[in-house]
C-alpha cells in the first residue's frame, strides 16, 4: 500500500499523447455475442454484417493451418518468403514490390509510416471506411473528406475526388467502394493520379476487386510511381481472423518495407494459409459466384432502394437504419446499420450463402412491410 503511494505522482503523470480526435474502431457484434443475448443457438443465425465469405476460408488453407501448427515455434522466415514469391508471380511484379501486411488494415498503416509526416494532410472518402482515417491520425495527418453523393448513387470519378482536393499527401479511392459498392474505372484513377501533385500518393483500395468484373489498377504500378494497391485474404479468400493483406507498390519506393516493417509482419499461419488460398481457384470461384447471384438477388427482390454493387454486399434504404437492423436481430438476421458511415437511413447487408441471402431478404421484406 504504501509503496504504491509512492508511486502514486508518477503514474498520474503517465498519459497517452493526445488521442480526443482518435474514434474507436466499433467492429460488428459477433454471432456468438448476438446468440448469447437472444438465447439462440448461433448455428441459426444469419451474420451478414461484416462482409465475411460465407463458405468459410479455403478448404487447402484450413489444411495448411494445420499442417503448419507444429512449427510456431518458430518465426516465418521462409514462409513470409514463399508467399511474397507466389503473389509476385500471380501480379507479375518484383518480390520487393509486394508488401505482406496483416491486413488490408496493416497496409494503411505501413503507407502511413512510410509515407506521412506530422501535420500532413489525407483526403478520404465520405462515406468511407472508417480506417482511412483513424490510420491517418495514428500517424499524426490531419484528415479532409471528399464526397460521394447518394444522389448521384455514389458515383466515382476523377472529377468528384478533384473537387475536393488540395494538394494533400494522400488521396484513398475504394473500389468497389464500402459500403455503397460503387466503383472508380481504371482510367479515372489514372486521370485523377495525373491530375494530382507528383508528391500525392493515390491508394487504391481493391479488398472488394475480387467480386467486381472490373479490371484492377494493377498496370498503374508499373506506369506510374504515384499509385499504391491494396488487397486482402479477408474477403475472397475468407482468410478474415488470420488478418492477411498486401500491397502492390510501384518499384522506386518499394524498398522503403524494410525500413518501416514490423518484423515477420505476417504470422507464420496466416503465410501458409494465404499461400494455400492462392492455389484454391474452386473455393474463389465458388465465393465470387455466390457473392454476384446474391447481389442480383436482393437487387431485385429486396423491396427497398438498393444501389449497384461490385463487392460482396448491398447498400439499402429503409428509413431507419438502426431500427430496421434491431428488428433483423431479434428474428435472427445480422445486418449492418449504416448510421457510422452517416448513412442512418440505410443498411449494409453481406451476401451471403444462397440459403442465407433468402432468409435475410424475407426477414428483410417483413420489417419493411411492417408485417
Ligand atoms: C474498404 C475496405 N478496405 C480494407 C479493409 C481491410 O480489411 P482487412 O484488414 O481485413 O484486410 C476492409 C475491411 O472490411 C474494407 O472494407
Amino acid at each position: 500500500m504504501s509503496s504504491l503511494k509512492m508511486r502514486g505522482p508518477f503514474i498520474r503523470d503517465m498519459n497517452t499523447r493526445d488521442l480526443s480526435a482518435n474514434i474507436p474502431y466499433r467492429a460488428g457484434r459477433g454471432v456468438d455475442e448476438v446468440a448469447r443475448e437472444l438465447g439462440l443457438d448461433p448455428d441459426n443465425l444469419v451474420k451478414l454484417s461484416s462482409n465475411e465469405n460465407p463458405f468459410g476460408p479455403s478448404p487447402k488453407a484450413i489444411d495448411a493451418i494445420k499442417d503448419a501448427a507444429p512449427a510456431v515455434h518458430t518465426y516465418p522466415k521462409a514462409a513470409h518468403t514463399d508467399l511474397t514469391a507466389a503473389i509476385a508471380e500471380q501480379w507479375d511484379v518484383a518480390p520487393e514490390q509486394v508488401w505482406l501486411t496483416p491486413g488490408g488494415d496493416g497496409l494503411l498503416d505501413y503507407l502511413s509510416r512510410a509515407m506521412l509526416s506530422e501535420g500532413d494532410r489525407v483526403l478520404a472518402p465520405e462515406p468511407g471506411f472508417a480506417y482511412y482515417p483513424m490510420s491517418a491520425r495514428y500517424h499524426g495527418a490531419v484528415v479532409e473528406s471528399y464526397m460521394l453523393e447518394k444522389a448521384n448513387g455514389f458515383e466515382q470519378t476523377a472529377a468528384t475526388v478533384l473537387d475536393h482536393y488540395d494538394g494533400q499527401r494522400f488521396v484513398y479511392i475504394t473500389t468497389p467502394h464500402n459500403p455503397s459498392g460503387s466503383e472508380m474505372p481504371v482510367t479515372e484513377i489514372e486521370t485523377l493520379a495525373a491530375e494530382t501533385d507528383s508528391e500525392t500518393l493515390v491508394i487504391v483500395d481493391e479488398a472488394y476487386a475480387e467480386f467486381t468484373t472490373e479490371p484492377s489498377a494493377r498496370p498503374l504500378v508499373d506506369e506510374r510511381d504515384d499509385v499504391a494497391i491494396l488487397r486482402t485474404f479477408s474477403k475472397a479468400y475468407g482468410l478474415a481472423g488470420l488478418r492477411l493483406g498486401y500491397g502492390l507498390i510501384p518499384s522506386e519506393w518499394a524498398d522503403a518495407y524494410e525500413r518501416i516493417n514490423t518484423p515477420f509482419a505476417v504470422n507464420l499461419l496466416a503465410c501458409h494459409a494465404g499461400l494455400a488460398a492462392l492455389e484454391d481457384n474452386e473455393h474463389v470461384e465458388r465465393t465470387v459466384e455466390t457473392t454476384r447471384w446474391a447481389r442480383e438477388f436482393m437487387h431485385e427482390q429486396l423491396e427497398a432502394q438498393t444501389w449497384p454493387s461490385g463487392g460482396n454486399f448491398v447498400l439499402a434504404e429503409v428509413g431507419d437504419g438502426a431500427a430496421v437492423a434491431e428488428a433483423a436481430q431479434k428474428e435472427g438476421v445480422i445486418i449492418r446499420d449504416c448510421a457510422s458511415f452517416g448513412l442512418p437511413e440505410c443498411i449494409r447487408i453481406t451476401c451471403g450463402t444462397e440459403e442465407s441471402t433468402r432468409k435475410a431478404v424475407e426477414t428483410l421484406n417483413g420489417i419493411i412491410r411492417g408485417e
